[in-house]
């Protein structure tokens, strides 16, 4: 679709994946930017920056409110939605993750599609690959999750191909790898490996690796994840899924490796036995995406992670203040 001038509504917008998306949506001629959040995870500091340009609007509230949330649809010509609990809430609170991820997407697709809004953008996850059973993983790779946060984002993902059949929603979900970058929570219950290993930097301890360090994924900057979903929305694409992964494998030896030497560390290692990888081997085939949606990754590892150390640099100065 043509995002000339049309009205957007980012849901989950607060969020890490989300604030990017609407820091790049601002440098699009689109009318107005309407940001739905309940803020349990997301922030207003996310989108301090954007909030100065009058096209965006933030709405505190949660897609489990109905009559809120087809009020926003209705007035939106396109949907994003990223809103979601994440692998370990859903793993400790199963039945919110139901409510959210699956009841809550449900809303969403059907005020999307009561309202005929022009495209929806789902933010699906490899999750639903669960451990790789080929790599790279093409879109064709089967379900073989085992997490309840992936069989919440499998339901999303049947939920749009029924309504796409039934209905005409048009719809891309994307199915990212492991997103990384700043304004990734560090202080939170959930973190990520790679804000564990800064952690333990920062504290003079030695990172911990766990298992051999064998394990690897497909690390993905999250300004090339907030790309994608713009090229998704523009694109002619409908009814189809995409991998959005930098087509890289990093083992998290090699991660942490370059953590120690990025922040300039002589820490060693500390290697302690394997306890609960849900997935052991994540890489994406890049090649449908390319190919339909003309996306490709353009940050690399090395730059990428230097702007999560300088980001996360600043954020400690700024919360100390
Ligand atoms: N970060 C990753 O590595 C990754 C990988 C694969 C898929 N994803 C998916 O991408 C999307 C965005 O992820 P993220 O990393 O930005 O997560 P995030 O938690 O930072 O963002 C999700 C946002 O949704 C909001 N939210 C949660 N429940 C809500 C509700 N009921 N109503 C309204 N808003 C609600 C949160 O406050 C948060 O701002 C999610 O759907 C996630 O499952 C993320």
């Amino acid at each position: 679709m043509n995002l000339t001038d049309s009205r957007v509504l980012v849901i989950g917008g607060a969020g890490f994946v989300g604030s990017h998306l609407v820091d790049q949506l601002i440098q699009e001629p689109v009318r107005e930017i309407v940001v739905l959040d309940n803020l349990v995870r997301g922030s207003r500091t996310n989108l301090r920056e954007a909030m100065t340009d009058a096209r965006v609007r933030l709405v505190e509230g949660s897609i489990g409110d109905l009559e809120l949330l087809r009020d926003l649809v209705r007035e939106a010509d396109c949907v994003f939605h990223l809103a979601a609990l994440w692998l370990y809430e859903c793993v400790h609170q199963p039945r919110a993750a139901l409510d959210v991820n699956v009841v809550g997407t449900f809303n969403v697709i059907e005020a999307a599609c009561e309202a005929r809004v022009k495209k929806l953008v789902y933010s699906s996850s490899a999750s639903v690959y669960g451990d790789a059973v080929f790599t790279p993983m093409t879109e064709e790779h089967p379900f073989n999750n085992r997490t309840m946060y992936g069989a919440t984002k499998i339901a999303g993902e049947q939920f749009l191909r029924a309504f796409y059949d039934q209905r005409q929603l048009d719809y891309v979900g994307l199915r990212y790898m492991n997103v990384y970058g700043p304004r990734m929570d560090y202080k939170g219950a959930y973190v990520s490996v790679i804000m564990k290993v800064l952690d333990r930097i920062e504290q003079g301890r030695p990172p911990v690796i766990f298992g051999d360090g064998s394990q690897a994924y497909d690390f993905i900057h999250v300004s090339d994840v907030a790309r994608a979903n713009i090229l998704a929305a523009k694109s002619d694409a409908t009814d189809e899924f995409f991998n959005v992964g930098t087509g890289q494998k990093t083992t998290i030896r090699e991660l942490v490796g370059m953590l120690l030497e990025l922040t300039g560390s002589d820490l060693q290692p500390e290697y302690r036995p394997e306890t609960t990888a849900f997935v052991t081997h994540r890489l994406a085939d890049t090649v449908k995406a390319e190919k339909m949606l003309g996306f490709s990754a353009e940050v690399g590892l090395d730059e990428g992670l230097r702007s999560v150390i300088e980001w996360r640099r600043q954020d400690v100065v700024a919360v100390s203040r």
